[in-house]
């Protein structure tokens, strides 16, 4: 199986959190790219049998919303149906308030893309409020979640 991961990070939390399901999916034979959503090409994302979307919380304790902007933007580039016949996951990361609003807009809106699944990934706290600074760091015992995630997400 060919994974891609599509984050956006700010202050690098997010991309660590991508590297560590990377290594849980290449733990299981699987191939995977990580993908930075500022720098995507749409039509890359053809040549994957399963997108792990990857967004800090943004918001998500006073929108109804929460997903980070860049990532909003890559999405919208996404057609109806676009993720048809793919698999597909979410994951967040947040600093207080709000993770859980996140994974469910990506949800939410993924869902409409037309993939034939999606497995809602770890919502894990690390970073500063406002990523002012860079915050605390991701705990080893989430490291650890989201290495399992990325393995059962290629089972
Ligand atoms: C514009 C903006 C809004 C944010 N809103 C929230 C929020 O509502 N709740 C929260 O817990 N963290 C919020 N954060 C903090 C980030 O989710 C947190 O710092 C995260 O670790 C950043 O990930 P990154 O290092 O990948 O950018 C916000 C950050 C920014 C820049």
């Amino acid at each position: 199986m060919k994974v891609g991961i599509l984050y956006y990070s700010k202050t690098g939390h997010t991309l660590a959190a991508a590297k560590a399901i990377a290594e849980g999916i290449k733990q299981e034979g699987s191939q995977v790219d990580i993908i930075n959503a500022n720098t995507l090409e749409i039509a890359i994302l053809k040549i994957y049998d399963g997108i792990i979307f990857g967004s800090p919380c943004w918001g998500g304790c006073i929108t109804n919303n929460g997903v980070a902007t860049p990532i909003t933007k890559a999405l919208n580039k996404l057609e109806k149906n676009s993720l048809k016949d793919k698999i597909a996951g979410v994951y967040t990361i947040y600093a207080i308030k709000g993770g859980e609003k996140t994974n469910k807009t990506l949800v939410n809106v993924i869902a409409k893309k037309g993939c034939k699944k999606i497995m809602e990934g770890p919502i894990v706290k690390a970073g500063a409020v406002l990523s002012i600074g860079k915050g605390s760091s991701i705990s080893d015992q989430d490291i650890q979640l989201l290495k399992h995630f990325g393995q059962s997400f290629v089972k």
